[in-house]
C-alpha cells in the first residue's frame, strides 16, 4: 500500500520521480479493484478531505517545500490533485474503459484474466466485459424516398415484363434532341431550359453536350442495341435550368418507358399505365388522358389520375379538380422509328408508346411533403423520417 514519503530533495528531477512513484502506485491500486465495495475504499483512501493520500500530499510536500520549490511543487500537485481525482472517478462509471498497457481491454465490472495477455508472458487481471449494457447505436441508413418510389414504380413494370435500362446523364444534342424528332432551333427545344457543357462551339451541333433534360434519349440508345420487340423502363436523373422551389428543381428524376412489337395500340399504352397506376395507388385510382404535345410521340397525351387524397371529390391538392397531372406519353412517332430504321425498326409493320414519369412528384404526393425542397437538401432530420 503506497505511503506518501516525505521530500529532502526538491529538485525537478527528484518531484518527477516521487509523481511517477505515486502514480505507478495508483495504477497498481485500481487493477486489484473487485467490487464496488474495494472501489469506495479505494476513493476514500486518496480523496478523502482528512487524511487521504492527496491531502497527505499537500500537508507534506507543499507546506514543507522551500521558499524557491514552492511554485514548481504547487503547480505539480495541482496537477496531481486533477489526474487521481479523474482516474478515481472513472472507475466508477459501469461504462468506464479501462486501459491496461495502453490497450482497451473492457468495461468496469469485475476481474478476469485476459488470454492473449497471459499468453504473451504477462498476467493482468482486467475487468470484465458487461455484455448486458446496452451497446453503441449505429443508425442503419435507409433508401431515400423518391429512390423508393423509383424502385416500386420500377418493380411495377418488370413484374409486367420489362427490362430495366440506363443511360449517360451527359448527353449529345442528337440523342437528347434531334434523335427525338426535335428539328434544329425547333421552338420545343425551349420548353426544356437545357444546361449545355461550355466550350464546345468547335463540334458540329450534333454532337455537343448537355445535361439530358429527359430520360427519352435512352428510347433511341436501346433501341440501337436492341432489335424489336422491345419493353423497357429506364429510372435516372435529369436536369433543367430550373432553380430549386416547391415544384422545380435543377436536377430531378425520372421513369420512362418504352413498349415496341407489332400491333401495339393506344389501348395498350391506357391499359398499361391504368394498370401501373392501381399497382402504385390502390385499385380505387382512376386514370384519364388529355391530348398533349411532345416531338417524338404522335398521338400524346398527359395523362392524369383522380386526386389520391379526395378520391376525385376535390381538395387543395387536387386545387379542387378531383385530377392529378402524373405523366406524359403517346404512341411512338414514326419518324423516331426512322432513326433506328437499320435495327429493325420499321414503322410500316411495328409500333409502339412510350411514356415519362416523374418519380419525385409521386413521393410528394405518396408522402404527403409539401415542397421538393427537402428531397434535395439531405437534412437527415427530414430523410430520418422515412426509416
Ligand atoms: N420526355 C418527356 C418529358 O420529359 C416525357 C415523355 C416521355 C413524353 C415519353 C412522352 C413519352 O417531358
Amino acid at each position: 500500500m503506497y505511503t506518501v514519503p516525505k521530500l529532502d530533495n526538491y529538485s525537478p528531477d527528484a518531484l518527477d520521480r516521487a509523481v511517477a512513484d505515486l502514480l505507478s502506485a495508483l495504477d497498481n491500486e485500481i487493477a486489484a479493484l473487485h467490487s464496488e465495495a474495494d472501489w469506495k475504499t479505494f476513493r476514500d483512501r486518496w480523496l478523502a478531505r482528512k487524511n487521504g493520500v492527496l491531502t497527505q500530499i499537500n500537508d507534506t510536500w507543499l507546506k514543507a517545500a522551500p521558499g524557491p520549490a514552492k511554485r514548481d511543487v504547487g503547480q505539480r500537485v495541482n496537477d496531481l490533485r486533477q489526474r487521481v481525482t479523474d482516474r478515481v472517478e472513472q472507475q466508477k462509471r459501469p461504462d468506464a474503459t479501462i486501459h491496461v498497457s495502453g490497450v482497451q481491454v473492457g468495461s468496469f465490472v469485475g476481474s478476469m484474466t485476459m488470454p492473449a495477455l497471459r499468453a504473451s508472458g504477462t498476467i493482468v487481471s482486467i475487468p470484465r466485459l458487461d455484455i448486458s449494457l446496452p451497446g453503441i447505436q449505429r443508425p442503419i441508413g435507409v433508401k431515400h424516398p423518391v429512390l423508393r418510389v423509383m424502385d416500386e414504380i420500377v418493380a411495377v413494370f418488370k413484374a409486367m415484363g420489362y427490362s430495366v435500362g440506363e443511360g449517360p446523364e451527359v448527353e449529345t444534342d442528337y440523342y437528347n434532341f434531334e434523335s427525338l424528332n426535335f428539328p434544329p432551333n425547333h421552338p420545343a427545344r425551349d420548353t426544356q431550359d437545357t444546361l449545355f457543357i461550355a466550350g464546345q462551339e468547335g463540334k458540329p451541333p450534333r454532337d455537343r453536350l448537355l445535361l439530358r433534360t429527359h430520360t427519352s434519349p435512352v428510347q433511341i440508345r436501346t433501341m440501337e442495341k436492341h432489335p424489336p420487340p422491345l419493353r423497357i423502363v429506364i429510372p435516372g436523373k435529369v436536369h433543367r435550368n430550373d432553380p430549386l422551389d416547391a415544384t422545380h428543381s435543377p436536377l430531378f428524376h425520372q421513369v420512362e418507358g418504352l413498349a415496341v412489337d407489332t400491333n401495339i395500340t393506344f389501348c395498350d399504352l391506357k391499359g398499361t399505365l391504368d394498370h401501373a397506376m392501381k399497382a402504385l395507388f390502390g385499385s380505387s385510382v382512376k386514370t384519364r388522358f388529355y391530348p398533349s404535345f411532345f416531338p417524338f410521340t404522335e398521338p400524346s397525351a398527359d395523362m392524369q389520375v383522380s386526386c389520391i387524397f379526395c378520391g376525385g371529390k376535390g381538395c387543395r391538392t387536387c386545387k379542387f379538380s378531383g385530377w392529378i397531372e402524373l405523366l406524359g406519353c403517346g404512341m411512338v412517332d414514326p419518324n423516331v422509328f426512322d432513326f433506328v430504321k437499320d435495327n429493325g425498326y420499321d414503322s410500316s409493320k411495328i409500333s409502339g408508346f412510350a411514356f415519362g414519369m416523374g418519380p419525385d412528384r409521386i413521393a410528394l404526393l405518396k408522402y404527403g411533403v409539401e415542397g421538393l425542397q427537402p428531397f434535395f437538401e439531405g437534412d437527415v432530420r427530414f430523410l430520418e423520417q422515412f426509416a
